[in-house]
């Protein structure tokens, strides 16, 4: 089968780096790919949200699957297209509908969503332009801290947890008089919950369901999960409160709901589910959908999936998913961000890499090009390094062993990856 996957991070070489391992896989090519993608398939130089040019790109070279990696282009309706043209709709996308995506795309969405399904999830009432004051009022009725999130993609920065109701007040003004542009036209206020994120993913062929490897991410920048949130600094899988008794809580309360509701809605769905949860007290709760894997979770979700993903993702594509099936390497995995000193603030680019080639390791390239022949930083989170371990404790010695080795200017990661569990 030859394979099309979208997007060119950390996420997409692990999928690159999984779905290159398939006897199934004849040719793989990643649009627009990395310096990492090109050691596990062809980089073609189209960006992911280029719809005509993808479609082009596959006609010519008869792409008999497309993969969608990053939530842009899904929640641009890439689905919607390829199934709206008689020359392409026999071509699966891995990925929902545009209808799918909105999950993902408005919070909004997501929360009624959940309301209709009985899906455990935060209390919440979601606030316009024309309601400032009401919804000034309703923050007077919660318990700090206060939870405000901007109803569209802000690429991971529309959330804000602020301590007091002066300050979340004035922020809900901000954020609806466009402080995020048209994402913060509607902003979603929800209960605080308290308890430790884990991150659940399935693959959907829109009735039944495979539950992959669940994972947790470390979004701030430094030990001890403090200072600037983060696109994410590393990743450990297993959880280990996500024992049985939890993830059956989580299948019968969140996935299975979460799946039928979608079929009854009548949303076509076949892709990625990524569930954000919390755990309150034993008890999980929903905090976000995403409509695709999650970065750097992938990076450790793919060494544990010991199952064939192309086998997968032709049971997404077929509808019989309940056919195949999924196996998890008993092994934990760690993965380690190297990112540029600076991010996520402001960082510097083109920076030489060396010892990137490392034993023992998973090496993901997550932001890095080829300059005249010589490896270069490409951006904020740069190369992931994800191991095994008998243990957490040891995949995270030989990930930071990995880090320690991979040599460019201001290069920074964290030793903490699992510790919290
Ligand atoms: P989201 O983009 O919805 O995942 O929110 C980003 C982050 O904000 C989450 O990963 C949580 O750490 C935090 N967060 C979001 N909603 C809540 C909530 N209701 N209670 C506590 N923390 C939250
Ligand atoms: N790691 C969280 C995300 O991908 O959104």
């Amino acid at each position: 089968m030859k394979i099309l996957l979208l997007g060119s991070g950390g996420r997409e070489h692990a999928l690159a780096w999984k779905i290159a391992q398939s006897p199934r896989t004849e040719k793989l090519f990643i649009a627009p790919g990395n310096a990492g993608t090109a050691a596990t398939g062809e980089n073609v130089d189209i960006k992911a949200d280029d719809f005509d040019a993808i479609a082009s790109f596959v006609q010519a070279q008869s792409v008999d699957m497309v993969v969608v990696g990053p939530e842009d282009p899904l929640v641009k309706g890439i689905y919607d297209y390829f199934a709206a043209d008689p020359a392409l709709k026999q071509i699966p996308v891995i990925g929902p509908s545009k209808a799918g995506a909105v999950l993902e795309g408005s919070k909004d969405f997501a929360k009624g969503f959940m309301k209709r399904h009985n899906i455990p999830t935060a209390a919440y009432a979601t606030f316009d332009g024309d309601h400032v004051e009401e919804g000034c009022q309703f923050l007077t009725t919660l318990q700090p801290p206060y939870v405000l999130k901007a109803d569209g993609l802000c690429a991971g920065k529309g959330v804000l947890i602020v301590p007091t109701l002066e300050e979340a007040q004035r922020e809900l003004r901000d954020m609806l008089g466009g402080m995020f542009g048209n994402a913060s036209s509607r902003v979603v206020i929800e209960e605080f919950l308290s308890g430790i994120e884990c991150s659940v993913f399935v693959l959907t062929d829109g009735r039944h369901y495979q539950i992959l490897p669940e994972a947790k991410d470390y979004k701030r920048i430094g030990e001890g999960d403090t200072g600037l949130n983060t696109g994410g600094m590393g990743s450990v899988s297993p959880v280990p409160f996500a024992d049985t008794a939890w993830m059956k809580k989580v299948e019968d309360e969140i996935i299975r709901p979460t799946v039928d509701g979608l079929a009854e809605e009548g949303i076509d769905y076949k892709g990625f589910i990524f569930f954000g949860l919390i755990n309150c007290d034993g008890q999980p709760k929903v905090i976000e959908y995403n409509c695709r894997m999650g970065d750097p979770e992938t990076e450790t979700v793919m060494l544990r999936l010991k199952s064939d993903i192309v086998d997968l993702f032709e049971g997404v594509a077929k509808g019989d998913l309940d056919q195949r099936k999924v196996e998890f390497d008993p092994r934990a995995a760690v993965c380690v961000m190297c990112v540029s000193g600076g991010y996520p603030q402001h960082y510097d680019k083109g920076f030489p890499i060396t010892g990137a080639d490392i034993a023992g390791s998973v090496v993901f390239h997550a932001g890095t090009a080829i300059k005249d022949g010589q490896l270069v930083t490409a951006g904020g989170r740069v190369i992931a390094v994800s191991s095994y371990g008998a243990t957490k404790e040891e995949a995270l010695a030989k990930s930071m062993e990995g880090a320690r080795a991979i040599s460019f200017e201001k290069k920074y990661f964290r030793t903490d990856i699992g510790a919290d569990l």
